[in-house]
């Protein structure tokens, strides 16, 4: 049984691996930038607003969000790699972006209270051990009256069959997801009053087809090394995308604003 920040530190490792770049793409949530752009209008962002990117992945939405909406964006990530190659990425740019990397634990962020004016967190909170916690650590580092975006995948309860609770679900931010009404009341448990609400789960069917497609043909070209444990996968996303169907997995957008 591996302990709590070396499954989080795998974890982290997992995304960054080149069999999910090639599969996954730099974005790792559903709906890409064009559901980042939704989560940065719901949220109301404005030109220089100081934004943090909780658990940021390879930082493609804070470079989007810094050019995009014209904020000053620090991506804050636990995958060392991850957290390399956004900053390598964002260096080549031919125009400079507004945009840091830190390396950190979102569950344990490294920055003074009120220091952002917004917070967005696609597809993360649903891996944080301690959601509650984490949540109220985003609110103290939120000046008064500022924003929160939150996007994830969600589970209604009991719907998760046991074949999508390993590595499969875990990358598909399965394992541990609230049902849709979990995150809001997540929000406002932690004191935000959630002005919107939207349901984004064709994203993710959409999402899912394109998974299948590209892991077919990286398997009819003998995909090798982890071909072995993939080899169930198309039937899995296949599953999943039905209980998307069905309602039972959806992926939802929320943003909120601090109350005093
Ligand atoms: C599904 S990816 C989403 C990445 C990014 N937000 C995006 O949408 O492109 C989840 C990311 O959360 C990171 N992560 C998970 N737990 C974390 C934590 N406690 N602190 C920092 N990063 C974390 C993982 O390393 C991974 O890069």
């Amino acid at each position: 049984m591996l302990d709590r920040y070396t499954a989080k530190i795998c974890c982290a490792d997992l995304y960054a691996s080149e069999l999910a770049r090639l599969i996954l793409g730099d974005s790792l949530h559903p709906g890409g930038l064009r559901a980042t752009n939704r989560l940065g209008r719901a949220m109301g962002l404005q030109a220089g607003w100081r934004v943090l990117d909780l658990a940021c992945g390879m930082g493609a939405s804070a470079a989007a969000v810094s050019r995009v909406f014209r904020c000053q964006v620090t991506g804050l990530e636990l995958g060392a790699a991850a957290v390399a190659a956004s900053r390598r990425r964002a260096l080549a740019q031919p125009v400079p972006s507004n945009v840091a990397f830190v390396r950190g634990d979102a569950e344990l962020p490294p920055f003074r209270d009120g220091a952002f004016d917004a917070v967005i967190i696609e597809c993360a909170t649903s891996l944080f051990g301690d959601k509650p916690a984490a949540i109220a650590g985003v609110r103290r580092l939120l000046r008064p009256g500022g924003v929160i975006g939150l996007s994830d995948i969600t589970v209604e309860p009991g719907s998760l069959p046991p074949e999508l609770d390993g590595t499969m679900g875990m990358m598909l931010c399965l394992t541990d997801a609230l049902p849709s009404l979990g995150y809001q009341r997540l929000l406002e448990d932690a004191g935000f009053a959630v002005a919107e609400r939207e349901n984004l789960s064709g994203e993710a069917l959409s999402l899912l087809a394109e998974l299948r497609g590209k892991l077919a043909l990286w398997q009819s070209f003998g995909g090798s090394a982890a071909a072995a444990d993939l080899a169930a996968a198309p039937d899995l996303l296949g599953r999943v995308a039905e209980l998307v169907a069905q309602g039972e997995i959806g992926y939802w957008l929320y943003a909120g604003k601090k109350l005093d």
